[in-house]
């Protein structure tokens, strides 16, 4: 029987993980300089976590959501995104403190029973952050900052930023009553599902990538006749902060985002080279959030992004590649012993160092050293033993040199550093 990965999942080799690190190191810097902690919530909860905050009409919850019962006949959902765990959380442990923002990050696995397709998996990856606490605009623009500073610095700057305020739970009601209007006089031209839509969420049918709906969509109504005055002004100032932190955006008032949760402030990143699944970030305001959750009134905001499709992006994975500094060589019996106990004593001293413990021929290990990607090969054979000097060889410049067994961590450490 052949075993293979589940469809729509994979795996991530040592070969590509140097990415992995560098987009992880380089966000949880960038996290901690703007004050976000790391938060860890489980991948699994109960159903109802996703279903109430996500929406029960998005396609997240009534299509994508792998639901299973557990051995207690509980509901139990594989976390399809971080949001609602972490509002959950931020309410069970009651970190609501009304001095402070709270600002956490995250990152992890998240799972959705869509069809795979190039950038499109049913188990992927996402690093996020969340500020809980401040209804002020500069949060909103702090948030977008910090994701368009992250996909500078991974090397990445060049992404479209669209930016949308969808309102609030005054005024986005009455924009989708005459949403619901203008497409109940168009339905034979919509497809199935956007007539499903119209009913019980029409927003979602600015979405649809159907061409038919595009052309209607195209003359639909547009939510900012609609915004009541504290959106209007909301939606100015997150601009002009956008504009103070020169962070280029392009308004896009057909942006509505696939989650229910959110209201003012919505945005996404798309990255032109990446066909179809060509959202590498998303997120928005989610001030209703926490009250959902049984919390206090407190307003909320904050992005994720997708790894694999900004991992699809990053070019220079090289510098980032795990090596050791370290390859040992040895020849013979005595030699291996001595190369064992040497190996350990440069790994105890934090020197990463490797060898084959199959040894094999001077050239097969040789060959090891060379693939390795170590900087240095140190040579062990009898005769260098009984003269107590080992050959130190710098693989990139093939010089070798005699260095005295004694005190040979040191020395190699000294090399190391130069
Ligand atoms: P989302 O737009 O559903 O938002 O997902 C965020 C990002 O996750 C997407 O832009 C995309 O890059 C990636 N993504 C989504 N589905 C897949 C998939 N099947 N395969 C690969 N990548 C995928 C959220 O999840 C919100 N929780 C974002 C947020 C945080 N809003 C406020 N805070």
């Amino acid at each position: 029987m052949k075993y293979q990965a589940i469809k729509g999942v994979k795996d991530i080799l040592p070969k590509d993980i140097g990415k992995w690190h560098f987009l992880e190191k380089t966000a949880k810097e960038l996290f901690e300089t703007f004050c976000y902690y790391e938060i860890r919530v489980p991948v699994f909860e109960k159903t109802t976590v996703f279903s109430r905050s996500i929406g029960e009409d998005t396609d997240i919850v009534e299509k994508e959501m792998y639901t299973f019962k557990d051995k207690g006949d509980e509901s139990i959902t594989l976390r399809p995104e971080g949001t609602a765990s972490i509002a959950r959380a931020f309410v069970e442990h009651q970190m609501y403190n009304p001095a402070s923002v709270v600002k956490l990050y995250y990152s992890g696995p998240m799972f959705r029973y869509e069809r795979p397709q190039s950038g499109r998996f049913r188990q992927f990856y996402q690093i996020g952050v969340e500020a809980f606490g401040s209804e002020d605009p500069s949060i909103d623009a702090e948030v977008i900052f910090i994701l368009m500073e992250l996909l500078r610095r991974v090397g990445i700057p060049s992404l479209e930023l669209n930016l949308n305020n969808i309102g609030c739970t005054a005024c986005r009601p009455i924009y989708r009553d005459k949403l619901q209007k203008y497409f109940n006089s168009r339905l034979n031209a919509l497809c199935k599902n956007c007539n499903q839509r119209n009913v019980k969420n029409p927003l979602r049918i600015l979405d649809c990538k159907n061409k038919g709906c595009i052309e209607i969509v195209n003359n639909a109504p547009t939510i900012d006749q609609f915004r009541c005055e504290k959106c209007k002004v909301n939606f100015d100032q997150v601009q002009n902060l956008l504009n103070k932190l020169d962070t280029p955006f392009k308004i896009n008032l057909r942006l509505v985002r696939g989650l229910d949760y959110y209201s003012r402030t919505a945005f996404e990143v798309l990255a032109s080279g990446l066909g179809a699944q060509n959202a590498v970030a998303g997120g928005g305001r989610y001030d209703g959030l926490v009250k959902e959750f049984g919390g206090p009134q407190t307003p909320a905001v904050g992005f994720a992004m997708g790894v694999e499709r900004i991992i699809s992006l990053v070019e220079h994975q090289g510098k980032f590649t795990f090596k050791p500094n370290v390859f040992i060589v040895s020849l013979g019996d005595i030699a291996k012993e001595a190369a064992f106990q040497l190996l350990n004593k440069l790994r105890m001293d934090a020197i990463p160092s490797d060898w084959s413990s199959n040894q094999g021929s001077l050239k097969s290990q040789m060959r090891k050293a060379d693939r390795s990607g170590a900087d240095f090969t140190l040579i062990i054979g009898e005769n260098e033993l009984k003269n107590e000097k080992l050959i130190l060889r710098n693989m990139q410049t093939s010089q070798q040199e005699e260095i005295p067994l004694k005190n040979i961590v040191e020395s190699v450490k000294s090399r190391i550093k130069s």
